[in-house]
């Protein structure tokens, strides 16, 4: 496996508002993530995992510290280069799928790509072999309205990387599906990552969509809390599952100083 460092995160620290408002989202969070992992974060609600992915997208600006995607400061993107690094080295999946409901499955899924001005041609061969993976051919020219949910979530899979992004950023992608959907889309992304040596970094609160992850982060108050490993080759899924809901019963405990 190739254990180049894709993304870097040093120290970094949120606080929204002031005085009596103030709220510290994070509180010094740092860790790197490697090209090709599949990392899960985990955490409380509040516990500051949707402010950690904006930042890592720059949708919002840390107040300390550093993100580095392949060794460039991303506070530093300008213009040109902000734009692409938001629309083509980053894929984003949201929980509530976000596809816009006035066009069909296919144009929500290559307008990331009209808007980087890739032609049709190389669209349509891009598309395809992503809507076999995610086996959402059949649905390509039907509107939002009529796909289910689970299906909704594949196509936002796809656009989320059909611009080939060095990583795609997930906020609780199973939080709107029910359990059979859940384990499609994370057996479908779960291959990819295989497959492709696609990096992902997956917020979630469902241990069952974690297990499938090769390295979990626990943050509590916006701090690292514990992280666990799965070595892909020798420990099956179930036993992780199980490590995972023991860390996840020691942090609603809020017993942090055992681990
Ligand atoms: N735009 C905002 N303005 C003020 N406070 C915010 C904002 N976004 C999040 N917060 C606060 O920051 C903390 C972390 O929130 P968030 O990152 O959404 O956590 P999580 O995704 O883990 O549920 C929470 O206390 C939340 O209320
Ligand atoms: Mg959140």
């Amino acid at each position: 496996m190739n254990i180049q460092r894709i993304l870097q995160v040093d120290s970094v620290t949120k606080v929204y508002g002031k005085g009596p408002n103030k709220t510290e989202a994070l509180r010094g969070i740092s860790f790197d993530v490697l090209n090709g992992e599949f990392l899960g974060i985990m955490g409380a609600s509040g516990s500051g995992k949707t402010t950690l992915l904006n930042c890592i997208a720059t949708m919002i600006k840390p107040t300390s510290g550093k993100i580095l995607l392949k060794q460039n400061d991303v506070a530093m993107f300008k213009g040109g280069q902000l734009a692409d690094y938001r629309g083509k080295e980053i894929g984003y999946l949201f929980q509530e799928f976000e596809l816009l409901d006035n066009m069909t499955a296919r144009e929500n899924i290559i307008l990331p790509l009209s808007l980087h001005g890739m032609t049709g041609r190389q669209a349509e061969g891009e598309l395809e072999a992503l809507a076999r993976r995610l086996d959402i051919e059949d649905v390509l020219d039907k509107f939002p309205s009529q796909l289910s949910g689970g299906q909704k979530q594949r196509v936002a899979a796809a656009r989320a990387m059909i611009s080939n992004p060095s990583i795609v950023l997930a906020d609780e992608p199973t939080g709107s599906l029910d359990s059979k959907n859940s384990k499609v889309l994370m057996d479908k992304l779960a291959a990819i990552n295989k497959e492709q040596q696609k990096t992902i970094v997956m917020v979630t609160h469902d241990a069952n969509a974690a297990s499938y992850c090769s390295r979990i982060l626990f943050i509590q108050d916006g701090r690292l809390f514990h992280e666990l490993r799965r070595d892909l080759e020798n420990e099956r899924q179930e036993s992780f599952y199980e490590r995972i809901v023991t860390v996840m019963a020691q942090l609603g405990g809020g017993s942090a100083n055992v681990l």
